[in-house]
């Protein structure tokens, strides 16, 4: 499906069916000169990662798991720029994978959430790591690491709630056949090779539209982890920040990864 597209990303392939985690793979492979668009997939880690040192649980076979290399000298501060237009291509292919434009969203920073159609409720279907290394204090190289709930057909009932798959969201939007990975990677891929260089180089403007009208936290009641922080969610700015109206009218501007805030 990569080379069908004619993708520079992806051109190198390394196809493992185990590993500890494909972020640790892609930042050995940066050290040891893989080029620009190298790309690691796993069928299961064992030591899969999410951000905020979270543990990402990779069952065989049910997710798409995989981590891009990108060679993109840039400043430091075009990292949280670039993690959001990741989160906008992942966004744009799990829209396509379940049929469905409208209620795919992107939670700032980037995890993809969807909207279920019978109980309008939002799920997390994916979510995305990305880690920069530096030289001296230029961004030298950035791995993306992706995870993409895919083929699972039922959740344990605590995350239920809280997680989903394109496999549930394409049965609950009536869409015939299983979903495939191969082409939703490649659609991935394709967004990530449209955008992610210009907004290195350039910054959100090109994206920032998309980027606002997929905003799931838009209007939202958010809180930080500790509770320092609560108010109504009010957009991204074109640095990659949550602009939070505090209930005393203050705003506030929230760079990524700086403070995790959940919906109330
Ligand atoms: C998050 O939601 O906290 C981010 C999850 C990122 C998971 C992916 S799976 C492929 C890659 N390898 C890892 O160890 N993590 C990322």
């Amino acid at each position: 499906a990569i080379a069908e597209r004619g993708l520079r990303l992806g051109g190198r392939l390394h196809l493992q069916d185990e590993t500890e985690s494909t972020n640790d793979d892609a930042k050995r492979g940066a050290k040891d000169g893989e080029p620009h668009g190298a790309l690691w997939v796993a069928e299961s880690q064992r030591k899969g990662r999410g951000r905020q040192g979270r543990t990402w649980l990779s069952p065989r076979g049910e997710n798409l798991l995989f981590s891009v290399l990108l060679r993109i000298p840039c400043s430091p501060v075009r990292v949280p720029p670039v993690s959001l237009a990741c989160g906008l291509a992942v966004r744009d292919a799990v829209a396509r994978a379940v049929g469905d434009d409208a209620d795919v969203l992107v939670k700032w920073p980037n995890d993809v959430l969807v909207k279920r159609r019978s109980d309008g409720r939002m799920r997390k279907i994916a979510g995305i790591l990305v880690e920069s290394g530096l030289v001296g204090s230029r961004v030298d190289y950035v791995v993306v690491g992706i995870g993409i709930n895919v083929h699972t057909k039922a959740l344990p009932e605590e995350v239920a709630e809280l997680a989903t798959s394109v496999a549930i969201e394409r049965g609950d939007r009536g869409l015939e056949g299983p979903p495939d990975r191969a082409s939703i990677l490649a659609d991935v891929l394709a967004g990530l090779e449209h955008d992610v260089e210009h907004v290195a180089h350039r910054g959100l403007g090109l994206v920032h539209g998309r980027l606002s009208r997929s905003d799931a936290l838009l209007g939202r009641e958010v809180e930080s982890d500790a509770g320092e922080l609560r108010g109504t969610a009010n957009g991204i700015d074109p640095e990659g920040r949550l602009v939070v109206r505090k209930d005393d009218g203050t705003i506030v501007r929230v760079i990524s990864g700086e403070v995790r805030l959940k919906p109330l």
